[in-house]
């Protein structure tokens, strides 16, 4: 049996105290998505708590990234796409015709998997590359206040502040995507997913980047895809596992808070599932 049930679940005791009133509450409600003619999603709802940590895990294939993409409005832009269901930001609809898709994607940024900095732009200008994209202009002291502020935000500016100058493709991986998430940061998103951010790093940069995860949450709500179970441990308040079973649909088996689903998990996959014994 798969059952998608609405998240009623209290934040966790570990849950940071108070979220800021800025904070954006994401709540998907019902979400079923296409490719053509395949369903690849089936009636997901969930909600992503201000100032929490959500954690989408499950098998390869099993619709992560694309419920992801429907929560900034990006799987829209793949040709065969389709959906149905509702995205709520705070209470309102990030898919209302009255809303530009470019106001839905500033509120809910994104940081991919594989790093992508303009290679050969340089640290300062790719921190500063989503405002031009979205159109904001800034006074020069204004800008260079807010590229320290989102690289330090990032985890990055002591090590790259004497070299802002530099390339950002001069940077290693783990920079890179800190630099990514600075990038995101400049525009002030108020969600921010990212789609397993630390899967083509080394487990420095790794544990760097979920510091940087555990220090920014406090700003912005964020929803973290991960295959590595332990980082989903660490990092996250609530945890939710999809899956796709025998070429069905992806669905959500179960989710709560993230100790409950790894110490008590009511559904016997979720148990087999994040202690290994498959996918
Ligand atoms: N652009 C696309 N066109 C057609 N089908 C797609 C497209 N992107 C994804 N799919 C299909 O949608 C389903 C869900 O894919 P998705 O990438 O969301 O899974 P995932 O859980 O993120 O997997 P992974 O853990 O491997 O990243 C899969 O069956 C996939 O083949
Ligand atoms: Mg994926």
């Amino acid at each position: 049996m798969t059952t998608s049930v609405d998240h009623q679940v209290p934040p966790s005791s570990s849950a940071p105290a108070a979220a800021s009133p800025d904070l954006g509450t994401l709540q998907a409600r019902s979400i079923s998505a296409w490719f053509g003619e395949h369903k690849v999603l089936d009636r997901v709802s969930l909600t992503m708590n201000a100032g929490e940590v959500t954690a989408l895990i499950g098998p390869s294939g099993c619709g992560k990234s694309t419920f992801l993409r429907i929560l900034n409005r990006m799987h829209e832009l793949i040709p065969s796409a389709s959906l149905a269901g509702e995205v709520l930001l705070d209470g309102e609809d990030l898919y209302a015709s009255a809303r530009r898709i470019t106001d839905a994607r500033r509120q809910v940024g994104m940081v991919f998997q594989k790093p992508n900095p303009f290679p050969a732009m340089s640290i300062y200008d790719n921190t500063l590359a989503g405002l031009k994209l979205t159109g904001v202009r800034a006074s020069r002291a204004t800008r260079d206040d807010l590229v320290e502020e989102c690289l330090t935000k990032a985890g990055l500016w002591k090590e790259v502040r004497d070299r802002l100058r530099a390339p950002g493709g001069a940077l290693s991986g783990g920079q890179q995507q800190r630099l990514c998430i600075a990038r995101s940061l400049a525009i002030r998103p108020r969600v921010l997913l990212m789609d397993e951010p630390c899967s083509a790093l080394d487990p420095t940069s790794t544990r760097r980047i979920e510091e940087t995860i555990a220090e920014l949450v406090a700003e912005v709500t964020i929803v973290i895809v991960t295959h590595n179970m332990q980082q989903a441990a660490r990092v996250s308040h609530q945890c939710a596992f999809f899956l796709a079973e025998h070429g069905t649909p992806g669905a959500i088996v179960e989710h709560g808070p993230t100790e409950a689903m790894f110490e008590r998990p009511q559904d016997p996959r979720t148990s087999d599932y994040v202690h290994g014994r498959f996918g």
